[in-house]
């Protein structure tokens, strides 16, 4: 199939790898003939006619750059019928046959209603340092947010070995424990608390007077920022209750977590997914994420990947309780 105009976007959180990403969307369609074109601060940028042609010299020297250069937004207004009615308009003065859109499952959302609604393909990229997304074993931005998180814990562990204190770390992750529970287990936390299962305040202190036996001096518990049933102030409030001689520190990572140079396995994977992005629209794929699953590419019907789930892995799972102490 003959595409000659494509739209490019960023749209939600951004994530480290993005860059990468648009550089090989815009790098594939050059090697495919087809024109690209850069729309400024995702959908909000459609609505404004915010868009450039994107050529070879845009995309130099980016790949190794965290955020977006195309920038990114949660558009309200795309929300609205009439917004979307606006953004159309502008797809169509600039003849745009095929919409890219990166970004995580509220955009992939706008994406899907769109394609619905007016004449324009559209093929999602998964952009968040969540991996929350069904259809991708991983997204863009998640290895990038772990190595952030691993690091600062590892500072932490420092500090907390020092003062012989238990640390309590808020880690991102707003409905899911994927970045919780990976780098709990990469950093030894003796408890990981995330939104898929349920927490036992009372198997927690249990852990650290074993934790105590085994002559642990410090400790690290993590806490996804998604955890429903508590949350750090009240933990560490009730953990102080229990053990009052302990010393226990707060420590929010927040958005740090979204920023810096993308890891090695986040360039490969948005440099892989740019391609499959363009190539899968040639095939004539649309209203599908591109994903990579047991390292074989894969398009997700949009509807697919924004209602399922991606399930914590339950060996993950078992290993982070066997070495918790
Ligand atoms: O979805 C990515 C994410 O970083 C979440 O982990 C976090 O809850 C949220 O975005 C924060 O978004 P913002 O600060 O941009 O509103």
């Amino acid at each position: 199939m003959k595409i000659n105009r494509v739209g490019l976007l960023t749209s939600g959180g951004d994530s480290p790898g993005m860059n990468a990403a648009i550089r090989s969307v815009v790098k594939t369609c050059i090697h495919y003939d087809i024109e690209c074109f850069g729309i400024r601060r995702g959908y909000q940028g459609l609505i404004e006619n915010d868009i450039f042609k994107l050529k070879s010299k845009d995309v130099k020297q980016i790949i190794q750059l965290g955020g977006t250069v195309i920038k990114t937004a949660r558009s309200e207004a795309f929300r609205t019928a009439e917004g979307r009615k606006l953004a159309y308009q502008n797809a169509q003065k600039h003849a745009l046959e095929a919409l890219v859109v990166i970004g995580g499952d509220g955009s992939f959302t706008g994406a899907s209603i769109f394609g619905k609604e007016y004449n324009i393909k559209t093929i999602g990229l998964p952009g968040t340092i969540d991996n929350d997304i069904y259809g991708t074993d991983n997204t863009i931005g998640f290895d990038t947010a772990l190595n952030t998180v691993m690091e600062a814990i590892d500072k932490i562990r420092d500090t907390a070995s020092s003062h012989e204190r238990l640390f309590f770390v808020e880690v991102m992750g707003r409905d899911a424990g994927f970045i919780a529970l990976n780098s709990g287990i990469a950093s030894g936390a003796i408890e990981i608390l995330v939104p898929e299962t349920k927490y036992n305040l009372e198997s927690f202190f249990k852990n650290i007077e074993k934790g105590a036996k085994h002559g642990k001096i410090s400790n690290i518990v993590v806490v996804s920022e998604g955890e429903k049933e508590t949350n750090i102030y009240e933990l560490a409030k009730r953990t102080k209750e229990r053990f009052p001689h302990y010393e226990t520190r707060i420590s929010i990572l927040g958005h740090i977590q979204r920023g810096g140079s993308p890891t090695c396995a986040d360039r490969v994977l948005a440099s892989r997914l740019g391609v499959a992005a363009i190539e899968g629209l040639l095939e004539g794929q649309n209203a599908v994420m591109a994903g990579i699953k047991a390292n074989q590419v894969h398009y997700t019907p949009f509807e697919e990947a924004i209602q399922k789930r991606n399930e914590l892995d339950a060996h993950l799972l078992k290993t982070a309780t066997i070495l918790a102490i």
